[in-house]
């Protein structure tokens, strides 16, 4: 299959689809990879870096479009590359849809199948798709840096021959991706970081990043549907901004990451708090898209506002276009491998990634996807930095009704009972060392499966040591019965044993290993 790399036409994107290192893995998959002369420019991919990754360059997009089965874009389609796209065509894209209508009915009408890379569904299992996440984390981290070039001053406090500079005092307002990002990166700076949520599930995270987490003396919970915020009262609103009138005075930077999907962003920072603050400090608003958090906000600009900047840029992934399309790509080559890479690409409808980005499909317009399902047993941790959805009303309607399920401590003194019933039946005639190894058997059996059981579904990882323990004993077993084994079959079967279960211990600590690293600077 052909995968085709337009050169983005918007003047002032710098981003690409692909790197040079995705092209790679892409012709590994099994793909061939054509791409538009100086698609990857901006983002300092040159052509012949392309060229040696396996890619072939082509002259225009038109060329591109022709040959392609696939079309990789970052951003969505304008009226004439849409005019370019052959009818079958897989297109994987932002398409950002809710805001996109005319072209989602050009593409069904023109038989295009249209992956929305913006709408991949917030589940674990889809992380490593979410580019929302991977943007929104260089978008954090880069509003700091945006902030310390305009700011005056060290972010950590120093003490010099020439004086004493006091630490830079930094605001944080909303601890999603963006927020958790900006406080890594002034902490890592050395700033003094504040941060806010209206979701006291972040206090944890941003204090183990190491800022304060500003509590607000006021009962309303701010989690939503799915992990994200919801709407607030107008009265906590009130009191939130209260807050925020007594921190402008103290601190130098604020970045505002406030917001609700689907909704404007909340004005929390007024005009008179701007005021407040000392000349010379700075305000990132990362909501400048959608109306912004600072009441002077202007979407792409910065404005100056008695000597505060006040920057509303909505470009901030692509002011590190090598990074933000590296992660975007490796995004794309995800999705690709969830739709059965180039072997068996097909658009599984019962994959809930692939159908909950599925724009268009069979010349139909298939957004938005059908809500799925809560889970029923366990939470699901949805996002990065480990937000948690509360399980919704439909999600008790589809469990077994209450009355009619046998209370799980009833079934468990059932099965205890029968068990007995079991052991007593057997130690009437068979031989007592066979009674004695069928109750060992059975009771490592019942207790085992129990307490597998019982641990809560989202805490099954490789760092549940109790399967490990399991395989402790099996090894411990296996090797009695390869010192003493009275027929070779006992041996034999020991020797099995060890193997297996030393398969299962090393393999949990190797992904143990993995998973420690990710969290090692
Ligand atoms: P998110 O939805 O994960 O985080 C938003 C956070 O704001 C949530 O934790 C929510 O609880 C909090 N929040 C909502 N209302 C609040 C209120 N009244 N007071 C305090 N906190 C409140 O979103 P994510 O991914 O972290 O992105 C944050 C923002 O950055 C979004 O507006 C997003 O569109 C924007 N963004 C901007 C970019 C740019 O270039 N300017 C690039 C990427 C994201």
């Amino acid at each position: 299959m052909k995968i085709g790399i337009p050169r983005e036409v918007s003047s002032e994107e710098r981003r690409v689809a692909v790197v040079p290192r995705t092209v790679e893995r892409l012709r590994k998959n099994g793909f061939e990879v054509v791409l538009e002369t100086a698609a990857g420019s901006r983002a300092d991919c040159s052509d012949a870096k392309y060229l040696e990754a396996g890619g072939t360059i082509c002259d225009t997009a038109a060329d591109v479009y022709a040959q392609a089965d696939i079309v990789l874009k970052v951003n969505p389609p304008t009226a004439a590359e849409a005019a370019l796209i052959r009818p079958g065509t897989i297109l994987l894209s932002l398409i950002w849809p809710a805001s996109q209508e005319a072209l989602i009915e050009e593409l069904a009408a023109r038989g295009v199948t249209t992956i929305a890379m913006d709408c991949v569904p917030r589940i674990s299992r889809a992380q490593k798709l979410d580019v929302l996440s991977a943007l929104a984390n260089i978008a954090g981290y880069r509003a700091i840096i945006e902030a310390a070039n305009r700011f005056g001053r060290f972010f950590a406090g120093q003490m010099t021959a020439a004086g004493r500079v006091e630490p830079a005092k930094v605001l944080v307002i909303g601890g999603g991706v963006a927020g958790l990002a900006a406080i890594t990166a002034a902490r890592g700076l050395g700033a003094i970081v504040r941060g806010f949520d209206t979701r006291l599930a972040v206090k944890e995270q941003v204090e183990s990043l190491g800022a304060e987490f500003l509590v607000l003396d006021f009962e309303e919970s701010g989690e939503g549907e799915g992990g994200y915020a919801k709407v607030m009262s107008e009265a906590f609103l009130e009191a939130e901004m209260k807050l925020f009138a007594e921190q402008a005075i103290e601190v130098d930077i604020i970045i505002t990451t406030a917001m609700i999907p689907g909704r404007d962003a909340p004005v929390l920072i007024t005009s008179g708090m701007v005021e407040t603050m000392k000349e010379g400090s700075v305000i990132v608003d990362l909501a400048a898209e959608r109306g912004g958090n600072c009441a002077l906000t202007e979407k792409g600009k910065v404005v100056e506002h008695h000597g505060v900047a006040i920057i509303g840029y909505t470009d901030l992934p692509a002011r590190m276009p090598a990074l933000s399309s590296r992660l975007y790509g490796n995004a794309l080559v995800a999705m690709l491998d969830e739709m059965g890479g180039a072997e068996s690409m097909t658009i599984d409808m019962d994959n809930e990634i692939v159908r909950g980005s599925l724009i268009t499909h069979d010349s139909a317009v298939t957004w938005p996807p059908p809500k799925p399902e809560e889970p029923s047993i366990a939470p699901d941790y949805s996002k990065d930095f480990g937000k948690r959805p509360e399980p919704t009303d439909e999600a008790t309607s589809v469990d077994v009704p209450p009355a009619k399920r046998l209370p799980e401590s009833l079934s468990t003194v059932i099965g205890g009972i029968a068990v007995v019933l079991l052991l007593l039946v057997i130690g009437l005639w068979a031989p007592a060392s066979f009674a004695t190894h069928f109750t060992v058997f059975v009771l490592a059996c019942f207790v085992g499966w129990q307490v597998v059981w019982s641990v809560t579904p989202a805490l099954h990882t490789p760092l549940m040591s109790v399967t490990n323990a399991i395989s402790g004993i099996i090894i411990l077993g296996g090797l009695l019965h390869l010192s003493g084994g009275s027929t070779v079959s006992a041996v034999v079967l020991g020797a099995v044993a060890v193997f297996f279960a030393t398969i299962n211990i090393a393999g949990g600590f190797m992904v143990t290993r993995r998973m420690l690293a990710m969290f090692r600077r």
